[in-house]
């Protein structure tokens, strides 16, 4: 009930993340959050690798729930109850997230809950700005997932809480960034990058194509792959001529490309649906062309827009604190016996 304390822990993919929230009328209070990040460790192989995810996860997992309690100036005592993600993600990742969450809440005495990644993504927003109206329209961007989700409840026992409206046939958005600036030589993670870099290019240089936008196309999935590959065979073309490669209107282009098809659809979906709110999510919303072009279009439109603050875009413990505070409320537990990863998890 309001007042409870929520921890929240993600590890499902290459950020460790421990998150304090404590339950409201007006929705979760972000109280304190800390990360760990292996994306480092991953630059030179230019995607995470797993094993080395798991390991970094094993080894900052402890550290970072400590300093997000010294961050929100609580002690363990004060927390209600525990929630972490078990799925979708890594499987290896998301163990060890779930057996740091099994040793405190069976040593603290409290309730656990396993949440889902995605609705963690969308409960990001409510941190900020409160709880959503039901139905919103969600449009999930991420490293690993690119869907129009239509959201009457984060969880709990609601049926049919979250479902799907659309999703990518091929790549995610940010599977796209992450691939291109593999192959323009910038690193992993290609999103924030390749977004510096887009500031300085001409977004009309080069005109990229819009997957999965013809008439007879499905209306609200997306297809990032076509996309990759004229990006390579740009460059591929320039390099065989012995052109320079003008990177920054690539990624400027390129970026035009991904944020047009992303908020054409999701505004048409809301339209079609008659969703007055849309909720834009996941690492990929940190992107500021993403989020100027939502702006733009919802408010064309006349659709409310909300966006968690690039912060809280990215993996992090405090939005699987926030679903836990959600379902806290209206779900039952989890047994720590029961609760297993699963890295193929929908929404
Ligand atoms: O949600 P997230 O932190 O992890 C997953 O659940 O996948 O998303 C990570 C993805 C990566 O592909 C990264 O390149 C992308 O989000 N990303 C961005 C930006 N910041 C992170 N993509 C575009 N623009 C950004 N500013
Ligand atoms: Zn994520």
């Amino acid at each position: 009930g309001p007042g409870a304390v929520i921890l929240g822990i993600e590890s499902s993919c290459d950020e460790t993340g421990a998150g304090l929230v404590r339950i409201t009328d007006g929705g979760p209070e972000l109280l304190g959050h800390e990360l760990a990040s292996s994306q480092d460790l991953h630059a030179r192989f230019g995607g995470v690798v797993p094993e080395i995810a798991s390991r970094a996860h094993l080894e900052s997992m402890t550290a970072t729930v400590r300093s997000a309690f010294d961050k929100a100036g609580l002690r363990h005592r004060d927390v209600d109850a525990v929630a972490v993600t078990s799925g979708p993600g890594l499987a290896g990742a998301l163990l060890v997230g779930i057996a740091a969450a099994k040793a405190y809440a069976a040593a603290w005495d409290v309730p656990l809950f396993g949440v889902n990644h995605l609705a963690g993504h969308v409960a990001a927003d409510t941190l900020e700005h409160g709880p959503l109206p039901s139905p919103t329209l969600a449009l999930l961007v991420s490293g690993g997932h690119t869907q129009l989700l239509k959201v009457t409840s984060l969880g709990g026992e609601v049926p049919d809480a979250i479902t799907e409206i659309g999703t990518t046939v091929d790549d995610a958005a940010g599977e796209a960034y992450d691939k291109v600036a593999r192959l323009l030589g910038l690193g992993y993670p290609g999103g924030p990058v390749i977004d510096k870099l887009a500031a300085e290019g001409d977004p009309t240089a080069i005109r990229f194509p819009r997957g999965l936008t013809g008439p007879r196309d499905a209306p609200y999935d997306f297809s990032f792959s076509g996309l990759k590959t004229a990006v390579a065979r740009h460059v591929e073309g320039l390099q065989r001529d012995g052109l320079p490669v003008p990177v920054a209107d690539i990624c400027a282009s390129f970026q035009e490309a991904v944020a047009d098809v992303l908020t054409a659809k999701t505004v048409r979906a809301a339209t079609d649906l008659g969703i007055g709110t849309v909720v834009v999510a996941g690492g990929v919303a940190a992107n500021s062309r993403i989020r100027g072009l939502s702006e733009e279009r919802c408010a064309a439109a006349g659709l409310q827009l909300r966006v968690p603050r690039p912060g809280l875009c990215t993996d992090n413990g405090a939005m699987i604190a926030a679903v836990g505070a959600h379902v806290a409320r209206s779900g039952r537990p989890v047994s720590p016996d029961a609760l297993g990863g699963d890295p193929g998890l929908p929404v």
